[in-house]
Parts: C-alpha cells; sequence; structure tokens
C-alpha cells in the first residue's frame, strides 16, 4: 500500500498545503472529506484562532486533517500546546529546525511531517525522527530555498538521500504533474497554488483574481537575502527588488517586509501594497473551483495520463 496513504488514513495521495491567509477551516475539511489530507495553515492564526478552526474542522469533518506550523512561529509554545489539548494528529512543520519540535510531537503521538528544500535538511528530517519529508521545489508558492532547486531534480535527489515516505510540492497542477512527481520517486503531491483558488480558500477574492489571470514569468523568487519568498510582481515587489539591489540591510528589509504585508495581500486584497505568495503554477490556473473538485479532477487526470503512457509505442 502507498505508505502516505497508510501514513495518514487517506483515500488519495494528495495533501493540500498549509498556506497562511487561505488555508482555514472551510479549506481543509472540504479536501478532507473529499479524500485527500486538508491542512490548516497556523502560519497567519493567533493561538486561539487557530483553536477555533482545528474545532470547526472537526466539526465539519470526520476524516483526517493536520495542521502546518511553521517553526519561526513567535507563539510557537502556545501553537503546539494548543495542538496537544485539542488533539491534532497530524503536523507539518515547516521553515524551521526540525530538531526543536519533532520529538515533543511525536512524544504525544502525532505524526509529524517537515518541509524541505535541500538535501542536507531533508536528511536532518529524516535523523529527528519524522514520519514524511515534504520536497518543495523552486516553483513553488510561498517560502523556498536559496539552492533553487526545481521539483524535477529536488524530487530524485531526496529520493536517493532519505529511505522515509516523500511528498512532492511544487508545480503540481494537476493530475499529469502529479503522475510525474510519483514517477520522480515521490510518495504523493502537496497542492498549495492551485487550492489558494478554490472557492473555499480564505483568500480575498481579488487575489483570487489575480492567481487565474496570473501569466508565466508573473512570479519571483525574492527576498532572497532574508527569507526566500516567490511573489507576484507587484509594487510591493519592486520595493522589494529596489531595496536589495541598492544593498539594503537585512534590518530594513524585514521592516519593509513587516508582519502584516501578507495579510494586506492575500486577505486584504491589497494588490499594490500587500505581498502576494503563489507558485509559477498559476499560470496553469484558470479558474476558482471547489476544493472537492480540483481533487477530483486531479486524480481523473492522473489515472488517465497513466494509462495513456502506459499505451504508448516506443
Ligand atoms: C499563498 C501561499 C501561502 C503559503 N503559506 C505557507 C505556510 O504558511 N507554511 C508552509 O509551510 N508553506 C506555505 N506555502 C507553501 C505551500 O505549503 C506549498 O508547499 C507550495 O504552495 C507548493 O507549491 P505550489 O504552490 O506550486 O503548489 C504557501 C504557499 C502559498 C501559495
Amino acid at each position: 500500500m502507498n505508505p502516505i496513504l497508510n501514513l495518514f488514513g487517506i483515500k488519495y495521495p494528495i495533501i493540500q498545503a498549509g498556506m497562511i491567509w487561505c488555508s482555514g477551516w472551510k479549506l481543509a475539511s472540504a479536501v478532507s472529506n473529499a479524500g485527500g489530507l486538508g491542512l490548516l495553515g497556523a502560519g497567519s492564526m493567533y493561538p486561539d484562532v487557530l483553536r477555533d478552526h482545528i474545532r470547526k474542522c472537526k466539526a465539519a469533518t470526520t476524516n483526517p486533517f493536520g495542521v502546518n506550523v511553521p517553526l519561526l512561529y513567535p507563539d510557537i509554545y502556545l501553537i503546539m500546546q494548543i495542538i496537544v489539548e485539542e488533539g491534532v494528529e497530524i503536523v507539518f512543520t515547516s521553515a524551521g529546525n526540525p530538531a526543536n519540535w519533532t520529538g515533543f510531537l511525536k512524544e504525544k503521538g502525532i505524526r509529524v511531517v517537515h518541509v524541505v528544500s535541500n538535501i542536507k535538511f531533508a536528511r536532518k528530517a529524516e535523523e529527528c525522527g519524522v514520519d514524511a519529508i515534504v520536497a518543495e521545489g523552486f516553483e513553488a508558492g510561498g517560502h523556498n530555498g536559496r539552492e533553487e532547486t526545481t521539483t524535477l531534480c529536488l524530487i530524485p535527489m531526496i529520493r536517493e538521500s532519505v529511505k522515509i515516505p516523500l511528498i512532492a510540492a511544487g508545480g503540481i497542477g494537476g493530475g499529469k504533474s502529479m503522475l510525474a512527481a510519483i514517477a520522480l520517486g515521490a510518495d504523493a503531491v502537496q497542492i498549495g497554488s492551485l487550492f489558494a483558488a478554490s472557492e473555499e480558500s480564505s483568500a480575498h477574492p481579488d487575489f483570487k483574481n489575480v492567481i487565474i489571470n496570473a501569466a508565466e514569468g508573473d512570479t519571483k523568487l525574492s527576498m532572497k537575502s532574508v527569507i526566500p519568498v516567490r511573489l507576484v510582481k507587484n509594487d510591493f515587489f519592486e520595493q522589494v527588488e529596489n531595496a536589495e539591489a541598492r544593498g539594503a540591510t537585512k534590518e530594513e528589509l524585514v521592516s519593509l517586509l513587516g508582519r502584516g504585508r501578507a495579510k494586506r495581500g492575500m486577505f486584504e486584497g491589497d494588490l499594490v501594497e500587500g505581498e502576494l505568495e503563489i507558485g509559477q503554477v498559476s499560470a496553469l490556473i484558470h479558474h476558482i473551483k471547489p476544493a472537492a473538485q480540483i481533487l477530483n479532477e486531479t486524480w481523473t487526470e492522473f489515472i488517465n495520463r497513466r494509462e495513456q503512457i502506459c499505451k504508448l509505442n516506443f
């Protein structure tokens, strides 16, 4: 049996990525109800807000769901306490050192997955005892690695380097790219951008429209000197680029980014001054659809494409 289906007790090897300002209980429960694994994005939630979303998600689905926790989160102790108190069974950690929290979570019987973008951290996460790894390529929306390794290269590299189950992320826009990721050695896929534009995503409608209208080249990896993040090229993005070009200090860049920029852009719909995180695959996303439809279409395309390829004569 597929190790990811086994690990989480889900029907399809499709995980909806934890995404700040996009993945609340409505999206996570819709994906889990459809047979994938929905994740709440704790990175944009105050501790009490997270508790509320966990409770609402539990009420909306009896299927497994999880929480994504970026480990740089300032109130991390409170967040982890709530996760344990509320009986969350699956945690995806990212943006930080897996050594800090894996042991704590595993002791509580929680299944832990860590997100990486290079071999070094994949090995480290395995040593720390995580149950699986998400390997996220350069194409992905949101925060990313400095190495700029694309999904096509990253997945086989990580597959060669670790033994634990592997989830591919970055550029998965449907069943065809899912099949490619599986062919490269992944056991499952994690999809972000496609679900960010779903009906149930809590992103602002204007941001969803930016996603479905994005064209090739409209996003770029930015903030490489601080914390690399793939952004839509808007005024805010230009300010960051200019600041980096004139050699702005890390402190200046951090203050330009500020904590409110992502909320302003993705949640409040300020398309000019806000931070808009999305992946290269946005150029392939043309419609806002219900999350269950996205999942079903991805799975059907995966199965059909697999069959077509088997019939090819070389
Ligand atoms: C709007 C947005 C917000 C994101 N926020 C987070 C986050 O809070 N934590 C995290 O680990 N990854 C975050 N990511 C990355 C995703 O979890 C996922 O790995 C990535 O989107 C996969 O690539 P794709 O966008 O090409 O599907 C975010 C991505 C997007 C598009």
